[in-house]
């Protein structure tokens, strides 16, 4: 793949991996113990810190060692490691994974993300190095998520909530479940053991039949009959909530992305072309705004709110469906990567090393007051992976 790309944007590549490690370098050495998530002044913060202020919505409980995200910075220091092989990124990211042994302990307070917690972490450091306590915590997190499997409705549950808005999520299941499963396919590689794929396989099988719409669109909140399975509704979560239909960006991603890695780990065609559709749908909509992605596609023109973090993640879909198409369809899905990752290297990154987010303009969430417009750490996580994914056709993280 790597000769598809032109001299120019190898150089353009190069030289942005150098501005990242300049950064990184700086900010893993003043970081000390702490676990980003977002950031005040240019100096990152743990979820915990976050100050709210009236009216915003109290959605990342303080000092939450639980919380969906933590696994992003061990992540990152693990692609800094490959990508430098200097062993204080490997170091930083080991304590960061011994401070979430606390969450592994108490799985009543997990949630369907263990993927995103400890598969690009601990996972990502385990077949990196081999390390075998790494190998535990990932064997922790999967054998936790095989118990959020629904065996009538088929898929993994989300949430843990009984009051979602006046809900029971029992029932529900969401589209960032995509790429909490690369961790089950992961461990059936890894250990000969069908039983992971076989679980990830239904729950993709699920998502593709009651998320994915025909116009390659997604759902975000799916209800299903929890007894007897089978779509009962879906709400619109994260996206513009006045539309049923909204078109939550980074929900479009999580899709993008998760189903090419499904593709990837299984060679199931329906999951490539699914990855195909959503990205087609991705494209058409980003190319509309100069390649930098609003936060729901589908949202009343004002106010303008755009999420990088689902540029950045989508950017590593589109590469990964270019690694697995015929060579001809490749240069569709390059080239949009590329155009996505120059537009928001150009607007929303900052490479100060004095400064410690790397991608700005993120959003929690459609409406979340204090959560528009930020720093969010996974960000910086894909956005670092996009750029090592076209440098080097990196392949242990998901
Ligand atoms: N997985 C939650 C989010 O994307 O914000």
């Amino acid at each position: 793949m790597n000769q598809l790309i032109n001299d120019k944007d190898k150089k353009w590549l190069d030289d942005t991996w150098e501005k990242i490690t300049n950064k990184l370098s700086a900010v893993t050495d003043r970081v000390g113990n702490k676990i980003p998530y977002t950031s005040i002044d240019g100096k990152f913060i743990e979820v915990g810190d976050m100050v709210m202020k009236e009216g915003e919505l109290a959605s990342r409980p303080k000092g939450d060692i639980n919380w969906w995200t933590n696994g992003f910075w061990p992540g990152l220091m693990m692609l800094m490691y490959d990508g430098t092989g200097e062993r204080k990124y490997l170091e930083t990211a080991r304590r960061n994974m011994d401070r979430m042994d606390e969450a592994l302990a108490n799985p009543l307070k997990l949630h369907h993300d263990v993927g995103f917690m400890w598969n690009i972490s601990s996972g990502a450091d385990y077949r990196l190095t081999g390390d075998e306590m790494q190998h535990n915590r990932l064997i922790q997190a999967t054998a936790f998520m095989m118990n959020r499997y629904n065996l009538n409705g088929k898929f993994l549950r989300a949430w843990n909530s009984k009051n979602w808005r006046g809900h029971d999520t029992i029932g529900f299941s969401i589209i960032d479940c995509m790429m909490n499963i690369p961790m089950l396919y992961r461990l059936s590689e890894e250990t000969g053991d069908e039983r992971f794929k076989m679980i990830a396989m239904s729950h993709a099988d699920t998502t593709m039949q009651d998320h994915v719409r025909p116009d390659g669109s997604v759902n975000h909140v799916v209800e299903h009959d929890p007894v007897n399975g089978g779509y009962v509704t879906n709400h619109p979560g994260q996206g513009y909530n006045g539309y049923q239909y909204s078109s939550w960006s980074r929900g479009q991603a999580w899709a993008l992305y998760g189903f090419a890695l499904s593709y990837t780990h299984t060679g199931k065609q329906e999951y490539l072309d699914t990855a195909k559709r959503v990205a087609h749908y991705f494209i058409a909509n980003v190319a509309d705004t100069d390649w930098l992605p609003l936060c729901d596609f589908r949202a009343p023109e004002e106010p303008v709110l755009y999420d990088s973090t689902a540029g950045a993640c989508a950017a590593c879909g589109l590469i990964e469906i270019a690694k697995s198409v015929d060579v001809l369809e490749q240069k569709l899905y390059l080239n949009a990567a590329m155009k996505l990752l120059k537009a928001m290297t150009e607007k929303f990154c900052d490479f100060n090393p004095e400064t410690d987010p790397l991608l700005l303009m993120g959003t929690e969430a459609y409406g979340r007051k204090g959560g528009e417009h930020i720093s969010i750490i996974y960000g910086d996580f894909f956005y670092v992976e996009a750029i090592q994914k076209l440098r080097k056709d990196i392949d242990f993280v998901w």
